[in-house]
């Protein structure tokens, strides 16, 4: 096998443009050409160039007051006219802007000027329900046409949305709208997945029950489940009896393009999620310009699919902002890649021709799991670029993926960024950069990016540290929402005027960066960022629990999996005969408070947990054992034996 890997290695690692690159390549060089003669000069021509303004800009960065950048900030625009109404003026109004398909098989495409109109219907009805500017909208929904309807009507009225992933439960939404104060909720009766309808409007109901900040007025209820659910008197809505019969004539404003967008919450090294702020003109222009150039979109031609949830960052990014300030031909598709059959994803990939595909490493691997013949029974000729974000792929799932799903001799870009950046930072460009298997590789034009030592000096050539960008870049989040302290304290105190990502990195002998995962407590599954703290304060919220510790360990699928160890509490030991009981009733209980996503793949119930004399938990060593390996060093904890009392209870 890895003589294999080394041969293919080699084979690929000179990736050279095909002819079809070769126009990209050129224009390739020069956007890094240009870029690194002037950057501002570079990022106000992508603006200028990639959006429309309503009023020019003069200042490209005002950054006299860091952290707090101001990008374009003297230029005003509408992000929902750039992503649809310019495409129809400028006669594109015919074209496809969603190819959608629900999970079980029903299908719909609507075109930008269908697209457009909807929004301009959502916005009147948002507007009459008193939304107004820098008003909070919570969307709570499954992956059908109204979920982008809804995020662009917000930003259309200069409304701040905040998507929360339909995966979360009642108690992380009801954090969620308690902290941005929501006045708004938008969701839907139910969604499919894995053949299923699972309920939305009901998770809400109860979500606003525990909420105890009672802002929420109204909530707004697409019919796609068809599940009986309960509509409250005065506060909830039909999509249908609203949206549908308002006026489509809809006079869209220009904001400042430091008009807040959207919020979004993400895991942090505490229990509590950030609420990471993004605003429009420089959030929009380097989604656009990213998705432009990373992908080699040619939006007359292409047809991609980004398989993410707008729940998530790349959802935002490179679902609904992105794609549609370019004016792309998108899939977009609700359910599970396995349902009704393990061939879907490649099924729908030959349906709709797909020639762009982005997805997670861990979907990559778990189809390499079930062998190539399943994406074989398709056509997946039609592919020209995939690409792979949420976690370091291992070369082996980029070789597959290149391979079995490209076929062979297309480009797979793998593109580093974060909720934080709110747009791709590090990427290869395909035609112009070699691909080398498993790394990151580049920053993208216009952005700076270092490897830092510990204590702040640049590790210079090859050599590993933490990953740094040095330079302000336009999708920079301005902020977590209501806590600019933590903001600083989070991002900005270890290494001053430089962001610190959170990520460890290598640089090699090309220049070329690796990433290596997060040196802090935020674990990362399938590509989604949890922390240890949030499932460590949720396990101990349970009434059996005395002590708990959560590491995320290696796991060949997801990347990483949660992994717990608890203490009970002694009055409740003697009456847990079975520990996998308690272990599943724990496990159980996670899954209700925060989402199924953060259900601990295992639950050790021990006796202790590693100390420092100082009690601090010793995570690497609760990792050793996790990941099934040698434990390591113990000679600073405070007791060395219990090492040993742990390791039998749990083997
Ligand atoms: C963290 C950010 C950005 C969209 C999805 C996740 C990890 C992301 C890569 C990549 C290695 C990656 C990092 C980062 N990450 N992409 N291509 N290679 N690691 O967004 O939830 O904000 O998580 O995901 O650890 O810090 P997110």
């Amino acid at each position: 096998m890895t003589v294999q890997i080394d041969h293919a290695l080699e084979e690929i690692r000179r990736f050279r443009p095909s002819p079809e690159f070769a126009a990209q390549a050129v224009a390739g060089t020069r956007l890094y050409e240009e870029a690194r003669a002037d950057r501002l000069a570079f990022w106000a021509d992508q603006a200028r160039s990639l959006l429309q303004w309503e009023t020019p800009f003069t200042r490209t960065l005002d950054w006299s007051n860091p952290p707090f950048a101001k990008w374009f900030d003297d230029g005003t625009l509408n992000v929902a006219v750039n992503c649809l109404d310019r495409h129809v003026a400028a006669g594109n109004g015919d074209r496809v802007a969603l190819h959608w398909e629900g999970e079980p098989g029903d299908s719909r495409d609507v075109t930008y000027a269908e697209l457009t109109d909807e929004v301009r219907r959502a916005a009147n009805v948002l507007t009459d329900l008193g939304i107004g500017e820098h008003d909070r909208v919570a969307i709570y929904l499954p992956m059908i046409p109204e979920a982008v309807v809804a995020m662009l009507a917000c930003a259309r009225i200069g409304a701040i949305h905040s998507v929360v992933f339909g995966g979360f439960s009642a108690d992380s939404l009801a954090s969620r709208i308690d902290d941005a104060e929501a006045s708004l909720v938008i969701t839907a009766d139910g969604g499919y997945r894995k053949g299923k309808v699972f309920p939305l409007k009901p998770v809400v109901d109860d979500a606003l029950a525990k909420a105890e900040g009672g802002t929420v007025k109204n909530v707004l209820v697409v019919r796609r489940g068809e599940n009986d659910i309960e509509m409250a008197d005065g506060r909830d809505l039909w999509w249908h009896d609203t949206v549908a019969q308002a006026s489509n004539e809809h006079e869209a404003q220009g904001f400042e393009a430091e008009h807040p967008l959207f919020i979004l919450y993400t895991s942090g090294t505490t229990g509590k999620p950030k609420g990471i702020l993004h605003t429009s003109g420089g959030y929009l222009t380097q989604v656009a310009f990213t998705h432009k150039n990373v992908f080699d979109l040619h939006p007359e031609t292409d047809v991609y699919w980004c398989t993410a949830d707008v729940g998530w960052v790349t959802g935002h990014s490179y679902v609904v902002y992105g794609p549609l300030a370019n004016g792309a031909t998108q899939v977009l598709y609700e359910g599970t890649p396995d349902t009704p059959h393990p061939g879907r994803w490649w099924e729908i990939v030959e349906k709709y021709r797909v020639s762009i595909l982005y997805t997670a490493p861990t979907a990559i691997r778990s189809f390499m799991k079930l062998g190539r013949q399943i994406p074989h029974e398709f056509n997946l000729r039609s592919l020209r670029l995939l690409g792979s974000v949420g976690e370091p792929i291992n070369p082996e799932a980029w070789i597959w993926y290149r391979h079995v799903i490209g076929g062979g001799s297309i480009p797979v870009v793998d593109t580093w960024w974060q909720t934080e950046t709110g747009a791709i930072m590090i990427s290869a460009l395909p035609g112009i950069t070699d691909l080398k298997p498993g790394s990151a590789q580049v920053p993208v034009p216009g952005i700076s990016i270092d490897i830092l030592a510990d204590d702040g000096t640049p590790v210079e050539g090859e050599g590993g540290g933490l990953l740094v960008v040095t330079e302000p870049w336009p999708s920079m989040l301005r902020g977590i929402w209501g806590d600019p302290e933590r903001f600083k304290e989070t991002y900005w105190e270890k290494f001053g005027d430089k962001y610190f990502a959170g990520d460890g990195a290598r640089r090699d002998e090309d220049g070329d960066i690796w990433l290596l995962g997060r040196v802090d407590d935020v674990m990362n599954v399938s590509g989604h960022r949890l922390s240890t703290a949030e499932i460590e304060s949720s396990l101990v919220a349970h009434p059996w629990t005395a002590e708990a510790a959560v590491v995320g360990a290696s796991d060949e699928t997801t990347g990483q999996a949660v992994v717990a160890f608890v203490i009970l509490k002694a009055s409740q030991v003697e009456h847990v005969t079975d520990p996998s009981d308690a272990a599943e009733e724990l496990r159980r209980h996670v899954a209700t408070q925060i989402g199924a996503i953060a259900r601990p793949r295992q639950v050790f119930i021990v006796n202790e947990l590693p100390k420092t004399r100082s009690g601090k938990i010793m995570r690497r060593l609760l990792r050793d054992l996790a990941e099934g390996r040698q434990v390591g060093d113990t000679t600073t904890l405070a007791d060395t034996s219990v090492m040993t009392a742990i390791t039998e209870q749990v083997r």
